[in-house]
């Protein structure tokens, strides 16, 4: 059928043209917006769950709900080599210069910049924001050498700002397991302060199941500020709606079968669900039904498609020996996997392939579920591998 009209969206953050599964988490985020709007207490959440579940796009609608609401929403991605205050102050810039635009310089504006300003010379950080430059740095705060202190200095700043202009402000955080258990520790903590001055403000985030978890009094304020969703495979149902829901509003009808044949090959992943759906509709002759057989013929492209873009792009920076340790775990079959089966499977010991472990969790490929066991973060990738080192 004409590619042009397909409405399927296989990639990273690509927007589903039907956000099916996911109503809790928008729900709850949009009375939490409303809810500081009017100086009440919320929470906030934290998503995790592996690669292609959909948690960049809820974030992305969180933006979305939160700007419809007149927030102004800044979003990021952590990176494994990016200095954490420095990405924290060019969020705060983002965030003042949207609040400020069009405003004259009155007190309020004026303070929250120096305060700005304040932050960075403080941390030493390039002041590439001219906008600042002619402000006067605010001694006192946001400058006290801790870490925690002077985020939440500067969050509040964005806080009174948003609030004297019947705003708010949302900072969302994506890949949040790049961030060290210290900077994330650190994070939350200054987030607490700021929810004590019941200010519009809140940061969202989303990262693989990975993400460290809470250390010392960052943990309480972590349960206190975050609902901590997992976002996963869609169930049956909702997998069948991604697919249907987009195909009828372009006047097309899935034969069941056809459905049930994706749901059941991509176990409800909305990633592939994407891809499946997008390669069957280009496949079937239509012109307003798309039936198993094509699901059928569609299939190998699909898969195809995966192992050449989302599979591999995955792989892309591992060394021969973290490789080694992916095929070891592959070759067990689905995992997790006791880190002790994978050494095994390796000839080696658990202390010999250990630095290999750590060093593909830390690339974000595996996490460990519970101690001792080890799984990939990407959904079927034991699969992949076993294809691919065939
Ligand atoms: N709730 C959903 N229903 C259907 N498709 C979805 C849903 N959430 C995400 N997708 C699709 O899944 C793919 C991966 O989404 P993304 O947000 O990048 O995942 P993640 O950030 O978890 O890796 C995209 O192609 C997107 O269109
Ligand atoms: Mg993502």
């Amino acid at each position: 059928m004409d590619p042009v009209r397909n409405p399927y969206s296989p990639g990273a953050g690509s927007p589903p043209p039907a956000l099916v599964g996911r109503d809790a988490q928008l729900d709850a985020f949009d009375i939490a917006v409303q809810r500081l709007g009017i100086g009440r207490s919320a929470k906030s959440q934290l998503l995790t769950g592996l690669r292609g579940v959909g948690k960049t796009v809820l974030l992305r609608e969180f933006g979305r709900m939160a700007e419809s609401h007149g927030w102004t929403h800044v979003p990021t991605e952590a990176t494994d080599d990016q200095r954490f205050v420095e990405s924290m102050a060019m969020l705060a810039r983002k965030a003042l210069l949207r609040l400020s635009a069009g405003r004259r310089a009155v007190d309020r504006v004026r303070r929250a910049l120096g305060i700005l300003r304040s932050f960075s010379a403080r941390w030493n950080l390039p002041d590439g924001s001219e906008f600042a430059l002619g402000f006067d740095p605010v001694p006192g705060f946001a400058d006290s050498g801790a870490l925690d202190d002077d985020l939440a200095g500067l969050f509040i700043a964005i806080g009174e700002l948003a609030q004297d202009h019947d705003a708010g402000v949302l900072f969302t955080i994506d890949e949040l397991q790049y961030l060290s258990q210290r900077e994330l520790s650190t994070l939350i903590v200054g987030l607490h302060r700021v929810s004590q001055e019941q200010l519009p403000f809140m940061i969202a985030g989303a990262g693989l199941p990975s993400l460290p978890s809470f250390a010392g009094e960052a943990r309480s304020y972590a349960e206190r500020l975050f609902a901590f969703p997992v976002i996963d495979s869609l169930p049956a149902e909702e997998a069948s709606e991604a697919l249907s829901v987009p195909a009828a509003d372009e006047g097309v009808t899935w034969q069941p079968g056809a459905l049930e044949r994706i749901v059941d090959l991509t176990d409800g992943y909305p990633y592939f669900l994407q891809e499946f759906g997008k390669q069957a509709w280009n496949i079937a002759a239509g012109p307003d039904c798309i039936t198993t057989a094509d699901v059928a013929a569609a299939a190998a492209v699909a898969v195809d498609e995966l192992d050449s873009g989302f599979f591999r792009v995955r792989i892309g920076r591992t060394t021969d020996a973290e490789r080694s340790y992916l095929a070891a775990m592959a070759s067990l079959g689905p995992g997790p996997y006791g880190s002790g089966k994978v050494a095994t499977a390796m000839g080696k010991t658990t202390t010999q392939v250990g630095p290999h472990r750590d060093s593909l969790i830390k690339r974000g490929l595996c996490y460990s579920p519970r101690h001792g066991i080890i799984d990939f973060t990407v959904p079927m990738f034991d699969q992949f591998i076993r294809h691919w080192t065939a």
